[in-house]
């Protein structure tokens, strides 16, 4: 078991690269599968999860070549199987993305039932409730979703609530259906508008990805492409607010401002500046920064992918804030840790109210997921003395190489594997 050593006190100041987005490389390998020629994927996030969909896209006899680690090669033409492993589901719940793609491409799929996960209950109905609309029988067996159609058919769809998953597990079916699709109540996330992207640039019909109502034509086929993933929001966040914590000055370059609106304005109601150009953004927070109110919602909203983060920053803020939880009904699960580091917060219902402290103090703690856990290393960079992050295999799901680009920003920290390693590090900082 690898953890985070971090000596925290030292202000993060340098610029830093962000690579391409997780969320949106996982749908867009997914969809790769449904053309029966070379795509090449380019900016892709070397990370954990990543790689396990690689396994998944294998799995079923597609023809993967990992050109270099941000590279890779997929071929459809020789897929054998319709069946996704539990194996995979179990590591990464994303893998559904293969029934849209599978479906789309040849009106069959099966895949494993995702269960829970760390941040609460993740039902699939929409996902399931979209592809009936298209025409699926869709059956829950054996821990299994079997979804078949003779043929899918255009249709209009309405999604109950906004849904990044099933946006896109539906309209990557729909982008092989015969005839005209709406998808109405569509998640607008950036990664929505990237997948949709991808596929046009496959050959498929969409229109209106960004909006709320997304319209797709159907095509018969998918060709090859080249395209090249979009820069990881989340991951960019992540050192924005690393910055803030830290009171530092970061330039946090290869990145699209606009998908970063609702963080910066958070950023500039603490008092931070950030100053925006074309495709970097630098944070400078000197002053100590004030308290505010964030709810997460669906983009344009604050992101529930940085809410911890959030709560970090606020921990250590003048004054009393709170934070509303209104996507996933367990996210709140580091506040524990976060309180074993000094934090003062109470959780009631769905929202934390922070009162901030002067400073965090360094401790033992558990990442209890992948962005609390990277929200936990900003409270270690920020604290007086050691903190040591256990469990980091979820922050290893979705941030690549976050100690070394750190470390590039000045800050200490180490990943270690023993508790002598960790004793070797306390010798050398102290
Ligand atoms: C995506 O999850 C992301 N994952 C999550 O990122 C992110 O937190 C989330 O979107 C919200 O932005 C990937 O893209 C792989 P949703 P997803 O469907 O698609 C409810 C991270 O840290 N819902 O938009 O599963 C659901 O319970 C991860 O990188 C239904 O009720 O999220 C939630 O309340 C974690 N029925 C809300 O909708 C459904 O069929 C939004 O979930 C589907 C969802």
């Amino acid at each position: 078991m690898e953890q985070y050593v971090i000596k925290g006190g030292n202000p993060l100041v340098g610029e830093v690269e962000i690579g391409g987005a997780k969320n949106a490389a996982l749908a867009i390998l997914a969809a790769s599968i449904m053309a029966d020629e070379t795509v090449t994927i380019d900016n892709l996030p070397d990370v954990r999860d990543i790689n396990v969909l690689l396994g998944a896209i294998k799995g079923i006899g597609a023809i993967v070549e990992r050109v270099d680690a941000h590279t890779v090669k997929i071929n459809g033409s020789t897929i054998s199987g319709m069946t996704v492993d539990y194996e995979y589901i179990k590591k990464i719940r994303a893998s559904y993305y293969l029934l849209g793609a599978l479906l789309g491409k040849y009106k069959k799929a099966e895949v494993a039932l995702p269960g829970g996960c760390d941040i609460g209950s993740r039902p699939i109905d929409l996902h399931l409730k979209g592809f009936r609309a298209l025409g699926a029988k869709v059956d829950i067996q054996h821990g299994l979703i079997a979804a078949e159609a003779e043929h899918l058919k255009g249709t209009h769809i309405y999604l109950d609530k906004v849904s990044v998953g099933a946006t896109i597990n539906i309209m990557m079916a729909a982008a092989m259906a015969e005839g005209k699709t709406i998808i109405e109540n569509a998640a607008k996330e950036p990664h929505v508008v990237d997948v949709a992207n991808f596929l046009n640039s496959m050959g498929a019909g969409i229109r209106g990805a960004g909006t709320d109502v997304i319209r797709i034509v159907g095509v018969e086929k998918l060709h090859k492409t080249e395209y090249s993933i979009i820069p990881d929001q989340i991951e960019a966040g992540t050192f924005m607010f690393a910055a803030a914590a830290t009171r530092g000055d970061v330039t946090v370059k290869n990145v699209i401002p606009k998908h970063l609106e609702a963080t910066t304005a958070k950023l500039l109601e603490v008092g931070c500046e950030v100053e925006e150009f074309d495709d970097a953004v630098r944070v400078v927070c000197a002053k100590p920064m004030n308290h505010t109110q964030v709810t997460t919602l669906p983009y344009p909203g604050f992101p529930t992918d940085m809410q911890p983060q959030m709560a970090v920053i606020l921990g250590i803020a003048q004054g009393t804030s709170t934070v509303t939880e209104s996507i996933f009904e367990n996210r709140f699960k580091y506040v524990d840790e976060l309180t074993r580091m000094g934090a003062t917060i109470k959780v009631e219902s769905n929202i934390a109210i922070i009162t901030g402290v002067e400073k965090y103090t360094g401790a033992r703690v558990s990442a209890p997921d992948l962005r609390a856990g990277a929200a936990l290393v900003i409270a270690g960079l920020a604290a007086e003395g050691i903190t040591i992050v256990d469990d980091i295999y979820y922050i290893e799901r979705g941030y690549e190489h976050f100690e070394e680009k750190l470390a590039s920003l000045g800050a200490q920290i180490e990943k270690v594997s023993s508790e002598k390693e960790i004793q070797k590090f306390t010798l050398k900082v102290s």
